[in-house]
């Protein structure tokens, strides 16, 4: 019989990938969206959408109670523009509350897994050692923002939900902030240094973040963590640098004290220029996930590739 998905995110950066790998493996979709108009392109592939609000109670809980796993890969906007302590506090609140409904709703379906997608900067600042998902977190950047959310998760999953936590990256990929940054270098800003040596950060391509997400919801175990990042860190200087080169540029620097990276991005972003953060995908490839693009040379042209197809 067809698995029956939920998605809450589909419309998203890395929703709209593991929506394209979970159709193509054959699952019947089930999602939501604020947006008629994001419907209308969801429905047009195939996925039985319902207009909602996971903020509000609605007819999207009958269909996340219904369906034999939910993926929730929704959060509050996150990039663009700058991000003060007072947007980040909103986003806070707002994830809270939306993770509360739908954990709520999902609290009577026995049996049913769900893949809670957070993110890396939870673990935040673990200096120059690799780690995998036992360490202890620093929270950094968005990082405090959603400590209260996980500790929620995680009373849920002690009264019986059957939650396997998936902690992307920096994931890259056309779109989101690797699009607003590879937009503004391309126009000639220069990326930021702070110090005299770039922090080293984890990142993944969108293509194997969703990929590995779907990977998840079908072999991860339950009550486990994972982190979805290449095999080696790298930095967001090498990022850049190879991203440049696809169009034929150099990369340009210009070195700045924190304060005024502080003033330029907000506290949020500058802080995540300014920590340290090596990840091991030991964990996640144990579960028999290979990834596609496993390094940042080998993500990036396939990366670029895409930006130049939409127009970028
Ligand atoms: N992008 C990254 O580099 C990155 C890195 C690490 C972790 N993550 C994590 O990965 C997850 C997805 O990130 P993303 O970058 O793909 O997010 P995104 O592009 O900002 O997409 C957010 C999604 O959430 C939905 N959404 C927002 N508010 C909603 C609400 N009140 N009710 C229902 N749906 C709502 C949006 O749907 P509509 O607008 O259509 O309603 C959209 O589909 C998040 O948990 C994020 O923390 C992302």
């Amino acid at each position: 019989m067809t698995q029956t998905l939920f998605v809450a995110g589909a419309t998203g950066f890395i929703g709209t990938h593991f929506v394209a790998h979970a159709l193509r493996a054959g699952y019947h979709l089930t999602a939501t969206t604020r947006s008629q108009e994001r419907a209308d392109v969801l429905r047009a592939q195939g996925i039985e959408v319902i207009v909602g609000d996971l903020l509000t109670p609605g007819e999207w809980q009958h269909a996340a109670a219904r369906a034999d796993c939910v993926v929730h890969i929704a959060q509050p906007l996150t990039f663009g523009g700058k991000v003060t302590r007072q947007r980040a506090e909103d986003y806070r609140r707002e994830r809270l509350k939306m993770d509360l409904n739908l954990l709520t709703t999902l609290m009577g379906s026995a049996g049913q897994r769900i893949v809670y997608v957070s993110g890396t900067s939870y673990y935040g600042d673990l200096g120059p050692d690799l780690h995998d998902e036992s360490a202890t977190p620093k929270p950094k950047g968005w990082g405090p923002y959603i400590v209260e959310a996980l500790a929620q998760v995680r009373a849920f999953r002690e009264r019986g939900l059957n939650v396997v936590e998936a902690f992307p990256g920096q994931i890259y990929g056309a779109g989101s902030w690797y699009g607003e940054m590879m937009a503004a270098l391309l126009k000639g800003t220069r990326l930021v240094k702070l110090g005299t040596r770039d922090k080293a950060g984890s990142f993944m391509y969108v293509e194997d973040a969703g990929r590995a997400i779907l990977h998840l919801a079908e072999h991860g175990a339950t009550g486990e963590r994972y982190f979805l990042v290449d095999d080696e860190p790298s930095t967001l200087a090498e990022l850049a640098r190879l991203s440049l080169a696809e169009y034929g540029l150099p990369l340009k620097r210009i070195r700045l004290p924190f304060f005024v990276l502080e003033w330029l991005l907000g506290p949020i972003n500058a802080e995540g220029f300014a920590y340290e953060n090596r990840l091991s995908n030991a964990r996640l490839r144990a579960t028999g996930f290979v990834p596609q693009y496993p390094t940042l040379a080998q993500g990036v042209p396939a990366a670029v590739a895409e930006m130049k197809k939409l127009g970028g």
